[in-house]
């Protein structure tokens, strides 16, 4: 295969809302790499639907917003990095707005003529904070911070370019603190191994939602920044907190489609086939109860009554609200035969956000100097042990704008030795998409059937146990052949799972999003415990 050697001041790996807010702000300090494993806008935050968390009201404080997402966290959450969230982020939504970022406004009541920032409701939010763009936000973020980047000169994207590993000074050999010296990357189109030396390399890729067989999750999100920060040795902590979002549509020609937690909180509830509201039996918030207590309601309704789904109905609402304030989910729907207007939605819940990920502080910096993670690889200490709705898009700005600061203010000097090009297998294998379609599957059954919303200490060992034996498959034909983007996803899905599985196995209690039937209630010694794991310690 084909190499190349490049050099830039900031080599950023993702196009989401994170690693874009981070190119702009990097861009008047130096030269920046933005890759991107597809097209630029694909990424979760493109079908972000809900909108972004922030305290703009009068009646809101930051108190509230604060408690609410402490409480959403069970006991896990720093609660310095939340302050530094929430009060940060009604000055990064301004800068977003300035960047030309359009969000739905509405006429101020009794005030004609005057608007304002309209305020949506989600689980979990004790006051109405969310801006939102209709229940378009991402694609209206994207489209922003995409036009203003390429208003920077000083910001290259190079799409269908995807990171394979980082460059570290420990994998150079080389004695000292481990220290992060740039990354390989595969032009896809190209068919070669690009070798970039940069002084701040910054992981923007995501979430790992493919890992299992159902997520609201675009392709992109395989956790591959996870996979390499874990490989190059830097921390990744409470990969055991995999958020289900409740209401993913059922139906089967829709993959991975969102219904809005919005939908919830402007009224919708959800029944169970024969009818009943039965969120009144799990919580006093009835459907608007955090994310965790409906998925696993959800998953309980529909184990006692056989079905395999749920409905959600918003046909008390007037036609005319729901065509407006969800165009989207509106037109999708109907698209599929369901006017949710009339008709109850059918819902079942599905693998959604990574709370855990490589650990970092609040200024994204990593157990390796020079190496950043931002936005859903990062483990900050916001989410704890269940993310409150709407909260990642906020952490991914602030973050990513402190990141910038800080990487600016502590760069690195390059390291003085040439970095060695990429070492490739060299062999074609005829039945490569075979086997790594086959061995995907495999993985992301394994992990819905044993690793979802319910757990047992049984079924983890079992997961374990399959996931050892496609490492070893995995590895056998990574390194016979030349590289693709699905075998380079493959073998990333692959160490997620093992990081999940492990988090997992080492809390023996219930909290937040992970519940293990052997262990079904919290245990206040584990409160304010990350679970925290190396490759090194796991020898994964
Ligand atoms: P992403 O936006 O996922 O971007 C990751 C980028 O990294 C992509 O460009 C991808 O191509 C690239 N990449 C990945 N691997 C590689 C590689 N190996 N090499 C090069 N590039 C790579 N959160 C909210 O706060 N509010 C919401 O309303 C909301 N709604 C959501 C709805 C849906 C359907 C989903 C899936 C998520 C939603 N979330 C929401 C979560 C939120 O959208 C994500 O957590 C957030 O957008 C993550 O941003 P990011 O920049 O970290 O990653
Ligand atoms: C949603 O719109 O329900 C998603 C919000 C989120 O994941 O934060």
């Amino acid at each position: 295969m084909d190499h190349e050697t490049r050099a830039c001041d900031f080599l950023v790996m993702g196009s989401g809302i994170a690693g874009l807010f981070f190119a702009l702000h990097a861009a008047e300090h130096g030269r920046v790499v933005v890759v991107t494993k597809k097209q630029s806008a694909e990424s979760s935050t493109n079908h972000a639907q809900g909108g972004i968390a922030a305290v703009t009201s009068k009646e809101d404080s930051f108190a509230m917003h604060v408690r609410d997402t402490l409480e959403a966290g069970a006991g896990l959450c720093r609660e310095e990095v939340v302050r530094t969230i929430v009060e940060e982020g009604p000055a990064r939504i301004a800068e977003l707005i300035d960047l030309g970022m359009r969000f739905t406004e509405r006429e101020i009541p009794n005030e004609p003529g005057r608007r304002e920032l309209d305020l949506g409701r989600e689980g979990g939010h004790s006051k109405r904070r969310i801006l939102h763009a209709q229940d378009m936000t991402g694609r209206e973020i994207e489209r922003a911070l995409l036009a203003a980047a390429s208003r920077r000169p000083n910001i290259q994207i190079l799409e269908n370019h995807c990171a394979i590993d980082l460059i570290t000074s420990q994998k150079l050999g080389r004695s000292g603190p481990n220290r992060c010296a740039g990354a390989y990357v595969l032009d896809v189109v190209g068919g070669r191994v690009l070798t970039f030396s940069a002084p701040v390399v910054v992981l923007a890729t995501g979430g790992c939602g493919k890992v299992y067989l159902y997520t609201t999750n675009p392709d992109i999100a395989a956790g591959d920044g996870l996979a390499m920060a874990y490989r190059a040795g830097a921390g990744v902590a409470n990969m055991e907190f995999i958020q289900f979002h409740p209401t993913c549509l059922y139906h089967p020609r829709a993959k991975s489609f969102l219904i809005s937690e919005a939908v919830r909180g402007e009224g919708a509830v959800l029944r169970t086939i024969d009818g009943e509201e039965f969120m009144g039996r799990y919580h006093p918030l009835k459907s608007l109860a955090p994310r965790d207590i409906v998925a696993r309601a959800i998953d309980s309704e529909m184990k006692r009554t056989g079905a395999d789904h749920v409905f959600l109905d918003i046909t008390h609402k007037p036609a005319r609200f729901i065509m407006q304030r969800f165009p989207n989910i509106y037109s999708r729907c109907m698209e599929l035969g369901i006017d949710i207007t009339k008709e109850l939605i059918p819902v079942v819940p599905a693998a959604h956000y990574q709370c855990g990920g490589v650990v970092t502080d609040v200024n994204g910096v990593t157990e390796i100097a020079g190496l950043y993670a931002i936005g859903e690889v990062a483990c900050t200490g916001l989410h704890g042990a269940n993310r409150l709705a709407s909260n990642s898009l906020l952490e991914a700005l602030v973050c990513a704008s402190r990141a910038a600061r800080h990487s600016r203010e502590h760069r690195p000097a390059p390291l003085a030795q040439p970095l060695p090009p990429w070492q490739s297998g060299q062999a074609h294998n005829p039945d490569e998409a075979v086997v790594v379609a086959h061995n995907w599957d495999e993985l992301r059954r394994a992990m819905w059937d044993y690793v979802g919303i319910v757990r047992t200490n049984k079924r983890l060992e079992r997961a374990r146990k399959r996931i050892g034996n496609l490492q070893e498959e995995i590895q056998e034909y990574y390194w016979d052949f030349i590289v693709t983007r699905d075998l380079l996803e493959l073998r990333n899905l692959a160490v997620v799972a093992q990081c999940i599985v492990d988090c997992a196995l080492g809390r023996p209690e219930s909290r937040g999003l992970h519940y293990n039937l052997d262990f079904p209630r919290p245990d206040p010694a584990w409160a304010q415990r990350d679970s925290v794991i190396h490759k090194d310690s796991q020898g994964g």
